[in-house]
């Protein structure tokens, strides 16, 4: 697969996360910081002519009281804790062979990567943090889940090192802080799963280097402030309570690599200055109240793989007859649960990289184009729920291939063409619902509404087998994720 220009480690790290739990302690770029540091190796220690560097005195004494507030009062016996150092603290030597924290990690990701766990009934985020005058990169995890808190506002103090602040799944309450716009280095801001709420800081417009913004699982309310971002690569604010319009200001993020708005209830039509986000891969804006028609803008998004919009009651919203063409590196188009109407245009079976397609449960009517037939890497796709007929334009391979991954019940009048061979009714168990086409005289042609079925009123949903029990239905959609994110991650 094609590889994308180089990210920014901080970026891949965040990308890489869910999966891969990779350790954040690697955020060292940092051009443009200014500080007296010597970026060498942190092996430093040994590699000093006489062995007498020391950290900090002030620092050393902040880092004690950090480790304490979050029940880690064994570090206050190590003598020097840069020297004792243990993953999740990292220093830095400046000229005079002083050693200057620059990173405190915390929370038990996975084995490999085993930084202090916070004893979660007790422990907050000491104050001491603002008396390290270098410290960049800032993460919790799972530390406060059972000692519910604020974000703290003093965080903002660290404005001219900061560069990456995670606060991850720590159950932080109340509102996002509005002194974090004052982390004006930041890159990183990764909020994910807290109890924040309020509405997202309209100061945090003014970290301009921010590189990865995610906001997700909070229960953050109120619009999305207006968004400029020259550099942001992923924007994250997925299941949130978040309501009213996307902002146009989407436009002025042109990097933006993954946007993910899903599961909010912003309303109004999806703006057409999105069409400026050349760079985006994935756009996931299902499970909103959002309305149509979409913007024929998005045909602009050359690089996008992954097109989520389900959920969105778009009434009367038809997919667009150049079937997104220009979008020739799709690959998941989801379409669900839309309301959509019209005809599936033929072009869009000649987009040549779509593998997952979901346009059920809509009211799209005509026939399933020909053009289908050619879709080969084609592996899922949905049609049911919806008002199609005439005859499924696939061969018996495609059928069997696809399996349970093609559905096509509930639709008023799809019928197979008997010379394709496929049995209807008896093996391919998956098809049930669907009869053999009455065959008129002539060969079937692309405009098949003249074909009737022989299943006529007689077809009634058969396709009620537990196959499609909610729960399997819930999988497969847990699963396009997860897909989802691997074809995402394999770009990297
Ligand atoms: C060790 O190095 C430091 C700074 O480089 C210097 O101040 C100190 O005098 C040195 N000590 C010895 C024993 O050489
Ligand atoms: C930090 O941010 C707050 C609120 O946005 C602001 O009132 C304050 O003046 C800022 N402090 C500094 C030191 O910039
Ligand atoms: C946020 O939640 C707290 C309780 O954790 C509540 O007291 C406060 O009123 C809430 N604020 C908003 C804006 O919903
Ligand atoms: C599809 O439905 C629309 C109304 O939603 C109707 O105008 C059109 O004629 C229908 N097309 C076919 C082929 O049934
Ligand atoms: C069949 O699909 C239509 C939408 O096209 C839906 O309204 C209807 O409830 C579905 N029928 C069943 C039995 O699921
Ligand atoms: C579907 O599952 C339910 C219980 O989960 C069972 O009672 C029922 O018989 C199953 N139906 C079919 C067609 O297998």
């Amino acid at each position: 697969m094609r590889l994308l220009p180089s990210l920014p480690a901080a970026v891949v790290l965040t990308l890489m996360w869910v999966p891969l739990a990779m350790p954040f302690t690697v955020i060292m770029s940092d051009s443009g910081v200014p500080s007296a540091l010597v970026d060498a190796p942190q092996t430093g220690f040994s590699m000093n002519k006489n062995g007498s560097a020391r950290t900090n005195p002030q620092e050393q004494q902040a880092v004690y009281e950090i480790m304490k507030a979050t029940g880690n009062g064994w570090a206050t016996e190590i003598p020097d804790v840069c020297r004792g150092r243990w993953h999740g603290i990292e220093c830095m030597p400046d000229k005079d062979e002083v050693f200057h924290v620059v990173s405190l990690s915390f929370g038990a990701l996975s084995d490999d990567t085993a930084f202090p766990t916070c004893d979660q009934t007790q422990s907050f985020i000491s104050p001491s943090i603002t008396k390290l005058p270098y410290i960049r990169t800032l993460f919790f995890y799972r530390c406060f889940s059972y000692n519910p808190q604020p974000i703290p506002s003093f965080l903002g103090q660290l404005g001219p090192t900061l560069q990456s602040l995670v606060l991850r799944d720590n159950g932080h309450v109340g509102p996002i802080p509005a002194e974090l716009g004052n982390l004006t280095r930041l890159r990183v801001l990764d909020l994910h799963r807290n109890n924040l709420n309020g509405s997202i800081p309209v100061s945090l417009g003014r970290i301009a280097g921010l590189r990865s913004l995610d906001l997700s699982e909070n229960r953050l309310t109120g619009p999305i402030p207006s968004l400029s971002f020259p550099v942001l690569n992923v924007l994250d604010l997925s299941q949130n309570h978040l309501m009213g319009p996307i902002p146009s200001s989407l436009g002025n993020c042109p990097s933006l690599i993954k946007m993910d708005m899903s599961r909010n209830r912003l309303s109004g039509p999806i703006p057409i200055s999105i069409g400026a986000l050349k760079s985006l891969i994935l756009m996931d804006l299902s499970y909103n109240r959002l309305s149509g028609p979409l913007p024929i803008s998005i045909r602009s998004l050359n690089s996008l793989q992954a097109l989520i919009l389900k959920g969105n009651p778009m009434d009367s919203t038809t997919i667009p007859g150049d079937g997104f063409e220009g979008l020739k590196g799709l690959m998941i188009l989801v379409l669900s649960d839309m309301g959509l109407e019209g005809p599936i245009p033929d072009a869009l079976g000649r987009l040549p990289s779509l593998r997952v397609v979901h346009l059920d449960r809509n009211n799209i009517n005509g026939s399933i184009p020909l053009s289908f037939q050619d879709m080969k890497d084609l592996s899922e796709l949905r049609l049911n729920d919806n008002r199609l007929t005439g005859p499924v334009p696939f061969s018996r391979e495609t059928v069997w291939r696809m399996g349970r991954k093609l559905r096509l019940y509930n639709n008023s009048g799809l019928c197979i063409d008997p010379r394709t061979g496929i049995e209807v009714g008896s093996d391919v168990s998956f098809l049930s619902g669907i009869s053999l086409c009455e065959m008129p005289k002539s060969t079937p042609t692309r405009t098949t509404q003249h074909l009737t079925s022989i299943s006529g009123d007689t077809q009634r949903p058969v396709w009620s087998s537990n196959s499609t029990s909610s729960a399997t239905k819930e999988a497969t959609f847990l699963l396009l994720h997860i897909t989802t994110l691997l074809f995402f991650l394999s770009l990297l």
